[in-house]
């Protein structure tokens, strides 16, 4: 079963969605703020709208990829209730919460169907077995769209039907990102110091990667139910490992500053009285109120 599908937006990751949906045999229009990007597409066999408007009116799914939700908003606007007619908008740029939903109350207000979603992989990922995307909102969306919406990638997961779900998790989800890569980064910057070739290390730092996310569901049980006495790593050693830090960074000559409010936040939680306690409990120390009182 082939679903008309049209996509709004078609930057990075909204030419790699027009493009799977195409691979996959849906009537897919597509319209752009910038025409001259539908044109690859239609040479793949896309058609390629004069309006927003007529974009719409072309399908029963509207997927859109723009930089923000107000970005959508304003692309979106000359769509009248009339042309919306409970047609779903499924919106797939990243945002905030709160962002995800005053968008649910735009699209209520205009009389579209709303399922927020949000893409976890980079626009080469689209399409794959193991490619995850979430969702969440109108469930009647969701159902009456999974199959279509699958073919941007294998993984796909609804959240439930608050609106703002998926951009939680995504920021959720989404919060390891920047530290990790600085965390490599710097070893990088640390191999080079010794004329090494960074990709001598990437083998172990994947190998590194796998062993946290091993060690993911046994944090989150120890934040989940507040147990923070069975420590695997204590923040105590961690305090320690700090000074291993400093000294690698005056003789490898790296900025190691960012590693100051995260020494903030072990010495916060060993202040409390926590420095024999799990690593995780760091959550507790992020959280701020009454941290430590017990203690
Ligand atoms: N690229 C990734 O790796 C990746 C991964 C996951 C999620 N995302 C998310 O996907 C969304 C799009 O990312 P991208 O990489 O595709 O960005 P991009 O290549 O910069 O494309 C941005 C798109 O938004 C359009 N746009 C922005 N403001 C607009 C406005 N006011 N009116 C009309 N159109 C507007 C642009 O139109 P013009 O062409 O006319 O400028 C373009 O089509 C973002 O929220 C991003 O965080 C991206």
């Amino acid at each position: 079963m082939s679903t008309p599908v049209t996509v709004v937006g078609l930057g990075l990751m909204g030419t790699a969605l027009a493009e799977a949906f195409i691979i996959a045999g849906h009537p897919t229009t597509v319209w752009n703020r910038t025409a001259s990007k539908a044109s690859p597409l239609a040479a793949k066999g896309a058609n390629a709208a004069a309006t927003i408007e007529d974009a719409v009116a072309a399908s029963p799914l509207i997927v859109t990829c723009l930089t923000t939700f107000e970005d959508t908003r304003s692309a979106l606007a000359p769509v009248s209730v009339a042309d919306w007619d409970a047609r779903a908008l499924v919106t797939l740029n990243s945002g905030n919460p709160a962002d995800a939903r005053e968008m649910a109350a735009w699209a209520d207000d205009h009389g579209a169907r709303f399922l927020a979603g949000a893409v976890k992989n980079v626009p080469a990922a689209v399409g794959l077995p193991d490619t995850l995307l979430y969702y969440s909102g109108d469930q009647s969306v969701f159902d009456d769209y999974e199959k279509t919406l699958t073919v941007l990638g294998g993984d796909t997961v609804f959240l439930g039907e608050d609106p703002d779900l998926a951009a939680l998790y995504e920021m959720a989800v989404g919060g390891t990102l920047l530290p990790t890569l600085v965390g490599f980064y710097q070893g990088a910057a640390t191999l080079q110091s010794r004329g090494l070739q960074v990709s001598s290390m990437v083998r172990f730092s994947a190998k590194w990667l796998d062993m946290i996310s091993s060690l993911l569901p046994i944090f989150a049980k120890e934040i989940d139910t507040g147990d923070y006495s069975q420590p695997l790593s204590t923040v105590d050693t961690f305090i320690a490992g700090a000074a291993h830090d400093a000294s690698l960074g005056a003789e490898a000559d790296i900025d190691i500053a960012w590693h100051a409010p995260l020494n903030d936040l072990l010495r916060r939680a060993a202040d409390a009285g926590h420095g024999g306690d799990s690593i995780s409990v760091l959550t507790e120390v992020l959280k701020g109120a009454e941290f430590g009182a017990d203690k």
